[in-house]
């Protein structure tokens, strides 16, 4: 599927040293790196990714508590919400599922790497590495299956380059009937004082906030000072662009493929102190979650039908 508003590629010049790329002797996780030091470490737990490294900086916030065994969701990183947002909506086909559905807490499959396929992000060269993970209704704990019956097959593109980490998702619809979702990836950036942090590309965008009873606001500020707990969901954003900046420097881009909603949080001290998995207690001093999805209303799919979407991240040290 040709999506309008491909982001542009991460440059990717051939030649030189080659990625490497290992699976753990457990067989748990996948880690990759380029020659000039980026690196991507990958659960295959969720296919979470727990950290994405440019040099020695990492870029992402992972809890010196996250359960890293399969037992939970990972607290920290980037772990993929499928195929619901939140709380399931009662009187919904998802409605028997956890809270951010299965993906994030199901055993993907490590289907292999690439280095230099032509496309968005790699133009030829091999200063890229992709890594493809997949996990479809087969691959489901029985409760899951029973939960949300759908015949489905996911690949979650993970591609490391040296100024970004591209992630995408391609949903298909492998079943005779056709199916809603919702979709978003749950990054955890890593900020060095949140109260320094402010977040652009967000101005004149309708927000439910989820802090002030899920009423919805229109957002006037140009830069998004982050100053108590915040959870918002903002829909159908015009710029495909989320920029967080520190200290009034840019920090990081977080460009939207083909999905038109950002989820704003930090839980702040209250939040965080309560939550098992979440240290240290004073973490959220250091993170903010800018989550890229479509989880206003439902995507639907029909049998044999396929959607791709996704975001690129930049690193602007
Ligand atoms: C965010 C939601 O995406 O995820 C929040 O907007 C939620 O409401 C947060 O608290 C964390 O969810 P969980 O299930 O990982 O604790």
């Amino acid at each position: 599927m040709e999506r309008s508003k491909k982001p542009s590629a991460i440059n990717a010049p051939s030649g030189g040293p080659q990625p490497q790329v290992d699976i753990s002797s457990d067989n748990s996780r996948v880690t990759a790196s380029l020659p000039t030091g980026e690196s991507v470490d990958v659960l295959l737990h969720g296919a979470t990714i727990i950290s994405w490294k440019s040099g020695k900086q990492e870029n992402l916030w992972l809890s010196e508590k996250a359960v890293l065994d399969g037992s939970k969701a990972v607290r920290g990183g980037i772990p993929v919400v499928f195929p619901v947002f939140g709380p399931p909506p009662p009187n919904h086909a998802t409605s028997k599922l956890p809270q951010h559905g299965f993906a994030r807490t199901s055993r993907w499959e490590y289907l292999g790497k690439s280095t230099s396929e032509s496309g968005a992000l790699s133009q030829g060269g091999d200063d890229c590495v992709k890594l493809d993970f997949g996990l479809s209704s087969s691959n489901l704990s029985a409760d899951a299956k029973k939960a949300w019956p759908y015949d489905f097959g996911l690949i979650y593109s993970v591609t490391l380059g040296r100024d970004g980490l591209q992630t995408v998702m391609t949903v298909r619809n492998e079943g005779k009937e056709p199916f809603e979702f919702q979709f978003l990836l749950h990054t955890y950036l890593a900020v060095k004082d949140i109260s320094k942090v402010t977040v652009t590309g967000l101005m004149g965008a309708i927000y439910t906030d989820k802090v002030l009873n899920a009423t919805n606001h229109t957002e006037t500020h140009a830069a998004l000072p982050i100053t108590a707990e915040t959870d918002r969901v903002y829909a159908s954003l015009a710029q495909d662009t989320t920029s967080v900046l520190q200290d009034g420097k840019p920090r990081f881009d977080v460009v939207r493929d083909n999905l038109d909603d950002t989820v704003v949080w930090n839980p702040w001290r209250e939040k965080a102190a309560a939550m098992s998995d979440f240290a240290p207690k004073d973490g959220w001093r250091n993170m903010l979650c800018v989550e890229v999805g479509s989880v206003s209303g439902w995507q639907k799919l029909e049998a044999g039908d396929t959607f791709e979407a996704g975001q690129v991240i930049r690193s602007l040290l």
